[in-house]
């Protein structure tokens, strides 16, 4: 069924064209067959939109894994061993009963529970005894499964408080640019708003370049799913639809977009020319009238 989405108030409130007298939008307005709707979503695009018992469940896992990835960033101190916010984010899932999603995940198998992220490295840092100084920023990124099932969120930190004006600037706008790119999220919208809406903050806010190797994720009932979620302008005309749940984690670079991966464990994904790099994520639900975000941040570190 076509549904009439962009009709006016006035004429979802108009008398309904059977003559019964009640509001159009009370009678014979078409209703959106969220049944139909998933069915499609599935078949068209692989994309698994979750019952109401499965949004529960992710719910819950987001929420601990929020929790935790909250706990572990105030432990991202000077002198501080990334080795460190490994055993203790270990130990905070041990005691909420879940387990850590990147733990052998992939080939090579990620060795550690937790990645840490540091300066230049965009994603996939392996927690290690190098020691966090001040003014380093360091990407904090913690995926759990809970009941089996998943939530993925991750934040910077500023460690000491401090850092250049180049280094707060990058964490800064990509914290902009992913709360910007979730304010506009609400059923109907194509998922190529994502990338648009953070390729104008990116842009406003002067030359930085979006990492375009890494991508954000359908999750939930598996670590990643359908669809890729692009965080720089692209085509993507699929639909958000009620019940999908998705992670925005854009990476900002200082300089080039272009990335190496570290030969060394084949993980860590490392800035071309070595300047910072900042990334934020949240798991998001889309909801019947916009959207839900499912991981907190503690605000402000
Ligand atoms: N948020 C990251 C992702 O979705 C977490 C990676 S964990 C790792 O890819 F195990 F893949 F390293
Ligand atoms: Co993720």
């Amino acid at each position: 069924m076509n549904i009439p989405y962009n009709v006016t108030m006035g004429e979802r409130n108009a008398p309904c064209w059977c003559g019964s007298g009640k509001k159009w939008k009370k009678c014979h307005f078409p209703r959106r067959d969220s049944r139909t709707e998933c069915e499609q979503h599935r078949l068209q695009f692989g994309v698994h939109c979750k019952t109401e018992e499965q949004i529960q469940g992710v719910r819950h896992a987001c929420r601990i894994t929020s929790k935790i990835l909250n706990d572990v960033c105030r432990q991202a101190q000077p002198g501080v061993a990334t080795s460190f916010l490994d055993s203790y984010a270990v130990q905070r899932m041990e005691e909420e009963g879940v387990a850590s999603a990147c733990l052998g995940y992939g080939s090579p198998p990620f060795p550690k529970s937790i990645c840490t992220s540091i300066n230049e490295e965009i994603c996939h840092g392996i927690p290690s005894q190098r020691i966090l100084k001040e003014g380093d920023i360091v990407n904090i990124d913690i995926a759990c499964i809970s009941g089996g099932y998943y939530g993925d969120c991750s934040q910077m930190v500023i460690v000491g408080g401090h850092s250049s004006p180049e280094r707060e600037n990058v964490v800064a706008v990509s914290k902009q640019a992913l709360l910007a790119s979730i304010q506009v999220l609400k059923p109907q919208v194509p998922l190529k708003i994502i990338g648009e809406t953070i390729a104008s903050v990116v842009k406003e806010n002067g030359k930085f370049s979006i990492v375009e190797m890494f991508v954000g994720h359908g999750v939930g009932l598996k670590f990643h799913e359908a669809p890729q979620v692009h965080h720089f302008p692209n085509r993507s005309l699929i639909p958000l639809i009620p019940g999908m749940i998705f992670t925005i984690e854009p990476m900002i670079n200082v300089g080039t977009k272009e990335c190496v991966i570290d030969p060394s464990n084949q993980w860590t994904a490392l800035t071309a020319d070595s300047k910072p790099s900042a990334q934020w994520e949240h798991t998001i639900l889309i909801t019947e009238d916009g959207h839900e975000i499912l991981t907190s941040w503690d605000e402000p570190l």
